[in-house]
């Protein structure tokens, strides 16, 4: 167990790399962690790991702390009626108001984890657009986690990631490899994936502006400041009128003054 002391310098590097904040209550969680790193790393007491996690200049082992500390489970169709409303509502007003000019689109998955929102975007837009291929499509899948952004790129599911996958699009855009299942190239080639810290601002710096921003279950491990912060570099990569989705659990205080909010049918929807 880490003694207070070696707990609030480990929890303060994580904070400031990746504005992940551990509770008190984390203590045991991180104590569990940090003794896999030490394991790796041949440390033997987690005073000496505090500092070589301190004084590591090129932030390799901030970063493979951050990756066994993050959540990452995801899923294809994750929170269907949401995506229906991307789909059937912001879609179309997107595509209106782009009806005379160039077809540009640019899509981001912030915390896109092993890939599955970034790629169900890119189902959508197959399925939803016309004439795709007159459209300037782009969509960013980016992640603090290199590990999972490799898994992302190789794009093979397990059942697991597909239960909320409905029937017809796994037959249409999957093709099954032993129990795996390998996403069609037409999907993958829509995708780009790359390594980006939200948290960080010359990071996001990299990415360009987007119509629609997915940012979903990523910022219920921030706390309300670095969440803000989050918000705020996001807002920075929205065009005028882009649009913003957030996770169920993620609260609406979070956007305050930032965005538009507008109603349909029981839903919300926010918009620069
Ligand atoms: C629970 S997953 C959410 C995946 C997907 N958005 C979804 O809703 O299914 C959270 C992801 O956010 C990523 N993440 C957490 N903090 C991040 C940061 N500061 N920059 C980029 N990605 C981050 C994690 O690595 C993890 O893959």
């Amino acid at each position: 167990m880490l003694s207070l002391e070696d707990f609030e310098s480990i929890r303060q590097v994580i904070y400031r790399e990746a504005g992940l904040f551990f509770a008190d209550n984390k203590i045991d969680f991180l104590s569990r962690r940090v003794a896999m790193r030490m394991a790796a790393l041949g440390l033997e007491s987690a005073r000496d790991y505090s500092r070589y996690l301190r004084f590591n200049q090129d932030g390799t082992e901030q970063e493979a702390l951050i990756e066994l500390v993050i959540t990452y489970e995801s899923y294809f169709f994750r929170d269907y009626p949401q995506l229906k409303m991307f789909a059937e509502e912001v879609l179309p007003m997107l595509a209106d108001s782009q009806k005379a000019s160039t077809k540009q689109l640019n899509l981001l998955s912030a915390g896109c984890s092993t890939g599955e929102e970034a790629y169900t975007l890119g189902i959508i837009l197959r399925e939803m657009l016309d004439n795709l291929d007159q459209w300037h499509i782009r969509v960013d899948g980016v992640d603090i986690n290199r590990r999972l952004l490799a898994r992302a790129k190789a794009a093979i599911y397990n059942s697991r990631s597909l239960r909320e996958t409905p029937n017809l699009y796994k037959d249409r855009y999957f093709e099954r490899t032993g129990n795996d299942f390998a996403l069609s190239e037409t999907v993958r080639r829509m995708v780009r994936f790359s390594r980006v810290n939200i948290f960080n601002k010359a990071q996001m710096d990299a990415l360009p502006l987007y119509d629609v921003v997915f940012c979903r279950n990523v910022l219920i491990y921030f706390d309300h400041e670095s969440a803000a912060k989050v918000m705020g570099l996001l807002y920075e990569h929205m065009k005028p009128g882009a649009f913003i989705f957030l996770g169920a659990a993620e609260s609406v205080g979070r956007l305050s003054g930032l965005f538009e909010m507008i109603r349909i049918g029981n839903s919300f929807l926010y918009r620069k």
